[in-house]
Order: C-alpha cells, then sequence, then structure tokens
C-alpha cells in the first residue's frame, strides 16, 4: 500500500544527515508506491506560507551520503511549540503551533514522519506522537549525549576532526614551547573532549562532567613543561567549568533560540594560568569546523542502517519509536525512554581509566 513519509532535520547541522535521508529515500524506494518529502529547515516548511517541501526520489538523493550538512535545511530556531510571533510593539512572544502542524500534516496526506535530530528534536517528536502523529526518531548529533544509544552519528566524525587539531597543535606547541589550549564542542558532554584527547595523546582534558582544580591543571603543567617536554597540550570541552564556577555562556539575541551559547572556556582557562604560571599559551576554538565536512566511514555506515531501520519500523507501524545503536543491532525503543535521560560520562566509564591510565590530567 502506498504511503507518504515527509522527513525532517532539526537542530544543529552534523555530518551523516544526508547519509540518512538518501538510506530513508532508498529503502522506501523499495515498497510499494512510497513517495519520500522533505521539510526544508525542519517543520518551517510546513509551518510558514508558503511551503516549502520538496520531493526527495532516488536522484534527489544521489551521491549525497558523502556530503555534510542536510539538503533540507535545518534550525534550533522556533520550535512548534513555542513559535516565535512578533508583536506590534517589536517584542516577541511565543505560541504553540503542534495542533495546527498536525492538521497541516493530515491535509498533505503524509503517512509517517521521521524525525532525525538531537535530544531536543526527539522531546518535539514526542510531543508529536501524544498528538497523534505517527513519527519516527532518528538521533543525531556531534555531542553523542542521547542516551539509549551507543553512539548518535556524527560524533565520530567531530572527534576525528578534534583529533586531527591536536595532532597539528602539538608541532607547533612543541617548537615553540608553549601550552596550547584546544576548545571543541560538546555542549554539557565531555564525549568529544575526552575522545579528542585519548586519540591525541593530550596532557590534560577537562570535561564538564568533572568539574577542574585549576592548581591540579597547574601542577600537571609544571611537570609537564619543566621536566619532560617543555610543552603541553589541554583539551577543554565547551561545557567544562572550575569545581567553585559555573559555564561559559551567553544567552543568544537570534529569535526563537533556545539554547544557551556556550563557548570560551578556553580563554577563561588560559587567563587562569597564565596568573600561576610563566608559560605562551595560545587558545583555538575548534567551533563550528567540527560539524562541517564529508562524515567518516563509521558515521555514514551508521546512518545508513538508521535509515533502513526507520523505514522498516514505518513498514511495520510502529510509531513513537527511537531508532538506536546497541552493538552490535540497531534496534529501537519508545521516545519517551530516548529523551528521559542524559548521556553524561559515568565516573566509572573505561575512557575516563584510559586516560588516567596514559597519564592524561583530568584536572581533579
Ligand atoms: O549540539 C551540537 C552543537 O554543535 C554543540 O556542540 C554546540 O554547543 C552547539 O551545537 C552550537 O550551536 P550553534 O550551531 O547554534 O551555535
Amino acid at each position: 500500500m502506498g504511503k507518504n513519509v515527509l522527513v525532517v532535520t532539526g537542530g544543529g547541522d552534523c555530518p551523516g544527515l544526508n547519509a540518512v535521508i538518501r538510506s530513508v529515500v532508498k529503502r522506501a524506494a523499495q515498497e510499494q508506491d512510497w513517495r519520500v518529502l522533505g521539510s526544508i529547515n525542519a517543520y518551517h516548511g510546513i509551518l510558514q506560507e508558503p511551503r516549502e517541501i520538496v520531493e526527495l526520489d532516488r536522484a534527489a538523493v544521489s551521491g549525497i551520503h558523502v556530503r555534510g550538512g542536510t539538503i533540507i535545511g535545518t534550525t534550533n530556531k522556533g520550535m512548534p511549540s513555542a513559535w516565535p510571533i512578533k508583536n506590534a510593539d517589536g517584542t516577541w512572544t511565543t505560541v504553540d503551533r503542534t495542533d495546527e502542524l498536525i492538521r497541516q500534516l493530515r491535509c498533505l496526506d503524509i503517512d509517517a514522519v521521521v524525525s532525525i535530530g538531537g535530544d531536543g528534536s526527539q522531546k518535539i517528536a514526542l510531543d508529536l506522537y501524544k498528538k497523534g502523529l505517527n513519527i519516527i526518531g532518528i538521533p543525531k548529533t556531534i555531542d553523542n549525549d542521547l542516551a539509549c544509544t551507543d553512539f548518535t552519528f556524527g560524533f565520530q566524525t567531530a572527534v576525528e576532526i578534534a583529533t586531527e587539531a591536536v595532532d597539528k597543535l602539538v608541532t607547533t606547541a612543541a617548537s615553540h614551547n608553549r601550552v596550547m589550549i584546544l576548545e571543541v564542542m560538546g555542549r554539557d558532554a565531555g564525549w568529544i573532549g575526552l575522545s579528542a584527547a585519548v586519540a591525541g595523546g593530550a596532557d590534560i582534558a577537562l570535561i564538564p562532567e568533572i568539574p577542574y582544580d585549576i592548581n591540579k591543571v597547574v601542577e600537571k603543567l609544571r611537570t609537564r613543561i619543566h621536566h619532560h617536554k617543555g610543552f603541553a597540550i589541554i583539551v577543554v570541552a565547551e561545557g567544562a567549568k572550575p569545581k567553585d564556577g559555573g559555564v561559559v555562556a551567553q544567552k543568544s539575541d537570534e529569535v526563537g533560540y533556545q539554547n544557551l551559547r556556550l563557548g570560551g572556556v578556553g580563554y577563561r582557562l588560559q587567563e587562569e594560568i597564565k596568573a600561576r604560571l610563566d608559560a605562551d599559551i595560545r587558545v583555538t576554538v575548534l567551533g563550528h569546523l567540527q560539524r562541517g565536512g564529508t562524515p567518516i566511514a563509521f558515521d555514514r555506515i551508521l546512518a545508513t542502517q538508521f535509515g533502513v531501520k526507520a523505514v522498516e519500523l514505518i513498514r511495520d507501524g510502529k510509531f513513537g519509536q527511537m531508532v538506536a545503536y546497541r552493538h552490535p543491532d540497531i534496534v529501537d525503543i519508545s521516545l519517551e525512554q530516548a529523551v528521559g535521560t542524559y548521556n553524561y560520562i559515568s565516573p566509572q566509564h573505561h575512557l575516563l581509566t584510559t586516560a588516567r591510565g596514559n597519564d592524561i590530567s583530568l584536572g581533579d
């Protein structure tokens, strides 16, 4: 029986989104009379006037699995449940447009929605599912902060890019006898930071899960600089904070942007170290380079597996589920369960033991 499937990519982009879109289209084409459509910029394509919906057929997705970003656009501004509206006096307010969204999808004869996104997008998906929409979630984010899946796609590519940055900083640090601080993304989870520190052989890794003691950081630097190689590499996750302080963040002035914008902890760390140690220190903020470019093979494969699984769930009428990777299987779990917890690095995690076992200080 024919079906119309709508694909939506929401939240920050990440490598692998196009590979999922392609996989959904290719697998859906194996069913009889299935049609795949894409809503431009998450649900904006449906809610805005005029609508922006594109046909996703085999030709539209040909070869896109190697491309970063998403061919149907994405946004982290304007959730359907908190849609920004400008008041007459120029101020902004929000309205809930979820019922209207569901009505419009019914008018468009959409049988199922595939929501590809991070925790925010999956919360929206759960909300829509509870209101009667046939929806399947696919987890994506470079942060790897969604629980219930071993990995989200995009994460390993970000780790690869961050590791490459560490490798590059090592050669210049060694030439100048400098302390190099690399600030990486990850929001409230230290997965990218810790992974890149281990892969790149950094001296110090500061992550949100372990508030750092600046004196311990300086102690490690002293040993490293004065008694060993003369230079040092610190990887600091954007959400890292000192024991007695908070994160470095600012509220965004972009209309409809819900998140706190993290960033700048590398510079604060530089000041804190400078006040205690005579050393040349440089800061590199890796930023959005971690999200751009072609996905590595692991992420392409994971994304492609997720796309196939999502279509099979639609075929089986199993809605309100999120696909997930539980090594070695691709499974599905309820959206309710998926959005209930955040994937922090647990104190017992083997990656922490590995880091400590390789003389990487965690600043504690
Ligand atoms: O969630 C992915 C992420 O890249 C975070 O690591 C980072 O804090 C945030 O998005 C940046 O968001 P934006 O692209 O909106 O500045």
